[in-house]
């Protein structure tokens, strides 16, 4: 069953690396704006989740759905059509371009999808400003902290106002004042475009900036009874 008004949901994901199941049976669901939190131990298959659930991994039984479209059913320039489009990512480190600025790296899927330079890097700098890190942008990745990186992937993921965010422990190595601030700037830009966050996280106080926490154990989701 797909739960009713969703905009992404997977039914009996299992996906099998070799003679390692990384997922078993995971079903998920996910609301238009709604942020949900992943948690779950190292291993428990979270990352292969978010890779079957963007649709860059293909699981090997089970299906996705994103709105009308079911994921599997997609040729790959599909799915990565969609993906440019509908979906933003931030991963543990930010994976910026070290040859571009901040400001050019916030503008490139902007580019991407056809916008022109001059407003492109309009839209960058509005970004970065709302993720309070505008005076990187005319700095290199290489020049600037952890958490201002960080600030700035989550700029670039958000640039093109995607449906769906897939952070996979973004704030992983940050130190937890610095995440938390990330997990706040992320959340409420995400709220403010009504995007849905798909977000993989062991940031203790993950219940402040989340509407719903699930856990994910051998391969399978686990949603959390009730809040702490
Ligand atoms: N590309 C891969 N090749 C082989 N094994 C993988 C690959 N990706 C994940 N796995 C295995 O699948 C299981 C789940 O991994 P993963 O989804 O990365 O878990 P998590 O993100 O929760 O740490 C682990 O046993 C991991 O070693
Ligand atoms: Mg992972």
């Amino acid at each position: 069953m797909t739960p009713e008004g969703s905009l992404l949901a997977a039914e009996g994901l299992s996906k099998a690396y070799g003679p390692t199941p990384a997922l078993d049976g995971a079903d998920f669901s996910v609301h238009p704006g709604e942020v949900v939190a992943v948690m779950g131990p190292s291993g428990s298959g979270k990352s292969t989740l978010l890779h079957c659930l963007a649709g860059i991994v293909a699981p090997d039984r089970g299906t996705v759905r994103y709105g009308p479209h079911t994921l599997t059913g997609l040729t790959d320039a599909q799915r990565s059509a969609l993906r440019r489009t509908d979906f933003g990512f931030v991963f543990q480190f930010g994976q910026l371009v070290p040859e571009l600025t901040c400001l050019e790296n916030v503008a490139l899927p902007l580019r991407l999808n056809g916008t022109r330079r001059k407003d492109a890097e309009r839209q960058a700098r509005d970004w970065l400003e709302q993720l309070e890190v505008e005076g990187a942008a005319g700095q290199r990745p290489g020049e600037i902290s952890g958490g201002q990186g960080q600030r700035v992937a989550v700029a670039r993921a958000l640039a093109t106002r995607p449906r769906v965010i897939f952070a996979d422990e973004p704030t992983g190595a940050l130190d937890s004042l610095n995440g938390e601030r990330v997990l706040t700037l992320l959340t409420n830009a995400a709220r403010d475009t009504n995007a849905a966050v798909v977000l993989v996280t062991h940031e203790a106080r993950v219940a402040a900036y989340s509407d719903r926490e699930i856990v994910v154990r051998d391969g399978r989701v686990k949603d959390m009874a009730g809040r702490i």
